[in-house]
């Protein structure tokens, strides 16, 4: 274990709730076109298409759609015009998570009691009102060009926000219920930064540690730490790239995304191998494991309610700890560039993060960076 960092006025594993985040409001992807992105994640991954804004509904800046599982809210955007800043965040970057938007009770009060712990302001608290209420938001940054949105919404009744209008979501969804947690890249040596930004900015707590003995192959290695809200649900792994013999995934990411930002989603299903199921014969590609990792699942995590010979079809890892276990699996990236990708998970006890498969899946990942001439 590594040293954990303390920022001075509570231990690193306190939190101080003074956010009382309510959730995940929506994690807002600005994409080169949305129109096509809406498609992907509406076929490939079941989503509904709940909400549209765009020229139609007097919003000549950008299209944007409202995407919704359960309580997971995408927003797909994509701008107009070549002036946009969202076409120069698309230049630079490709497709990618511009926001990471918490419900609060109160976008005033969030915002003063982070900016006043040090948070970089990207807007001040502000009121967009329209036929049915009045939505507040306020925003500051936090690692790369990523944003934090503070969202009340306790006024307003629409669909989404003003200039939004709603759509018949037609599509059945794919039982993927909720944002389990979302993971940020940082760059080599800032990760403690952003542990110490979330502990005293945010009044997040410290949950695990992984020091880069737990997450390495014989070429690539990382170092993570995971932040958590007071209330548990809102869970941000951090991680950096450690010295490998080799470009690890993560440097891989920083080089094709250029700045920090989000690696992955993952998202919570109840049912993991009726979702992964539907997922793949929708299309969407995962990273398989080698077959030798089925044959010592048994021994190495115990029984399971799930059928072995099915998880082992269907190319899903499991794991174990002292709470439980759990089951998941790792898309390929969602996007050209490999950077940001999906994960499916479904929790039975454990609050892990699957540390057990962390060698057999970076092994599975440095097959594919070696495919595209990246190790
Ligand atoms: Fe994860």
């Amino acid at each position: 274990m590594a040293e954990l960092v303390s920022t001075g006025d509570r231990p690193i594993t306190e939190e101080a709730d003074f956010l009382q985040i309510k959730s995940i409001d929506h994690i807002h992807f600005w994409v080169g076109n949305a129109l096509q992105s809406m498609y992907y994640w509406s076929k490939g991954f079941g989503f509904k298409v709940t909400a549209f804004s765009g020229l139609e509904t007097g919003n000549r800046r950008f299209a944007s759609y409202v995407l919704e599982s359960g309580k997971i809210r995408f927003i797909l955007s994509s701008a107009y015009g070549p002036s946009d800043e969202m076409s120069a965040h698309q230049l630079l970057h490709g497709d990618g998570v511009k926001v990471v938007a918490l419900q609060v009770d109160d976008v005033e009060e969030a915002y003063a009691a982070t900016m006043e712990r040090g948070a970089r302001s990207a807007w001040a608290p502000k009121e967009e009102a329209d036929d049915s209420g009045v939505y507040r938001t306020s925003a500051i940054h936090t690692y790369g060009e990523v944003l934090h949105v503070f969202v009340d919404r306790s006024d307003y009744e629409g669909v989404f926000a003003p200039t939004y209008e709603p759509r018949n979501p037609g599509n059945p969804a794919t039982d993927l219920v909720a944002v389990d947690h979302v993971v940020g890249n940082v760059e080599l040596g800032k990760m403690d930064t952003w542990v110490k930004f979330y502990h005293s900015v945010m009044g997040f707590r410290q949950l695990l540690h992984f020091d880069d003995e737990d997450i390495s192959t014989e070429y690539s290695a990382l170092m993570s730490k995971v932040m958590q809200d007071g209330t548990g649900r809102v869970k941000f792994p951090i991680n950096e790239p450690a010295e490998g013999k080799r470009k690890s995934q993560i440097e891989e990411y920083l080089d094709f995304y250029v700045t920090p930002g989000v690696q992955h989603i993952a998202m919570a299903t109840g049912d993991i191998l009726a979702t992964v199921k539907k997922l793949q014969r929708n299309g969407i590609q995962f990273l398989r494991v080698p077959d030798t990792y089925y044959d010592i699942l048994p021994d190495r995590i115990g029984p399971i309610d799930e059928p072995l010979d099915e998880i082992r079809k269907l190319g899903i890892l499991a794991d174990r700890d002292d709470e439980g276990y759990l089951l998941q699996i790792f898309s390929k990236p969602i996007q050209d560039r490999p950077t940001a990708f999906i994960e499916v998970i479904e929790r039975h006890g454990s609050r892990g993060f699957g540390k057990g498969n962390f060698k057999a899946l970076f092994e599975a990942l440095e097959i594919e960076q070696d495919r595209r001439g990246n190790l």
